[in-house]
């Protein structure tokens, strides 16, 4: 078995240690992260669904700590129209509601994702190539237009464009959109949803590593976001999924620096849109794991939270107990991940004192009008 690294034991000592130095430790909450966040001009969030929905625990988890929620999967084309005559908000209205009741703000999630297998089956009746064009311009237009007004301005800030390119590569990637409308699908999708969303923030959201095993991914990005900007298309911020860890290569914070500091010498905002750590570390101990955890939470954080620019930080579910790495990437001990800030039984760990930390150093900023 492979030994953590170096720098991830050096990491983690440094993040119990500034754990150690608030007010009561990990085991205590410090303060809510919405309430640390928003002293420093950061909405801070969680993403949720059904799962969270239907738990009472969570209903108080998510009110105590988030200023923002998104749904995680309510609002893809699969649930909303997986009948292809008949719409389906139920969820999305439901996370709404919550959203509402909890004075909370709510993000969009997300209107345009490329790959097929996101795209309801019947919508592959649209013919491939330009002979499909039109009609999936016609498509993807009523479908902005539909989904935002339904929502109207109850949805402050949307992810009108989700994963576009090939990691390797750095090209856009091909899908349902790219292959009948070509690259130009972008521009049409920020365009309509301006028209559609005429107050919200518009988000382009990707996985954008903290390493540099994709350089030409973060090119891609870049030069995407130049372009843009050049043909005067309406797009806000990025959005940084912040999925780290394990599969993303060694992190490097010169390389996550200098992409970020080009994103923001264009004039783009940026958002932490669907945090959290893949829990890999080859170890039963969990004490271990967990510090590995809180280590690179810290690190990415104090990096990405120094930026001025970052406005909104949510975590893709703030409990274990609902982690989607819970089925899609089991540990091979066959170990529960331990990915979020809170456990299974809803007790914070010292991935949350990490965040907390994270927060407490971070500079003030103006706050998000978003
Ligand atoms: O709802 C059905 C359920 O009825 C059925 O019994 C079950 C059987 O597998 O599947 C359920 O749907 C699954 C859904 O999650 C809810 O659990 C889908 O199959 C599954 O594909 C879907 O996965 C989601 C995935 O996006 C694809 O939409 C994950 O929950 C969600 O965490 C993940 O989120 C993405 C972001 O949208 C974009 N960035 C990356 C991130 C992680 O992959």
């Amino acid at each position: 078995m492979m030994s953590l690294s170096r720098r991830h034991v050096l990491m983690g000592s440094a993040a119990l240690a500034a754990a150690a130095l608030l007010p009561s430790g990990c085991g205590q909450p410090p303060g809510h992260l919405k309430d640390l966040a928003k002293r420093k001009g950061i909405l801070f969030g969680g993403a949720i669904g059904p799962e969270e929905l239907a738990d009472t625990a969570a209903h108080e988890l998510v009110s105590r700590e988030c200023g923002v929620i998104t749904p995680r999967n309510a609002l893809k084309w699969r649930t909303l129209r997986w009948d292809r005559s008949d719409w389906n908000f139920t969820e999305g209205d439901a996370i709404a509601r919550y959203a509402a009741a909890n004075n909370q703000k709510m993000r969009g999630h997300v209107l345009v994702w490329n790959p097929v297998e996101n795209m309801p089956d019947w919508a592959s009746d649209i013919p491939s190539g330009s002979a499909g064009r039109s009609q999936a311009i016609q498509l993807m237009e009523t479908h902005i237009e539909q989904v935002c007004a339904h929502y109207g301005d109850r949805i402050t800030s949307w992810d009108v464009v989700n994963e576009a390119f090939e990691p390797y590569s750095g090209d856009l990637a091909p899908g349902f959109f790219m292959d009948r409308i070509g690259p130009d699908y972008i521009e049409h999708a920020f365009r309509k949803a301006r028209e559609a969303a005429p107050h919200a923030q518009l988000v382009y959201n990707d996985y954008m590593r903290w390493s540099d095993k994709y350089p030409n991914h973060h090119k891609g990005v870049l030069k995407l976001l130049e372009n843009l900007r050049k043909k005067e298309v309406p797009i806000d911020a990025l959005g940084i999924q912040g999925h780290i860890g394990k599969y993303y290569g060694t992190e490097n914070d010169r390389h996550w620096r200098q992409f970020l500091d080009e994103v923001t010498a264009m004039g783009y905002d940026l958002l932490i849109t669907e945090f959290d750590v893949r829990d890999f570390a080859p170890t039963a101990d969990i004490s271990a794991r967990d510090a590995n955890v809180a280590a690179l939470t810290k690190g990415f954080l104090d990096i990405t939270l120094s930026y001025p620019e970052l406005k909104q930080f949510i975590c893709w579910g703030l409990s274990d107990r609902w982690s989607w790495f819970r089925q899609s990437e089991p540990r091979e001990d066959g170990q529960l991940q331990r990915t979020a800030p809170y456990d299974v039984d809803l007790k914070p760990k010292p991935m949350y004192a990490a965040i907390a930390a994270a927060l407490i150093t971070a500079p003030t900023r103006e706050p998000s009008t978003t």
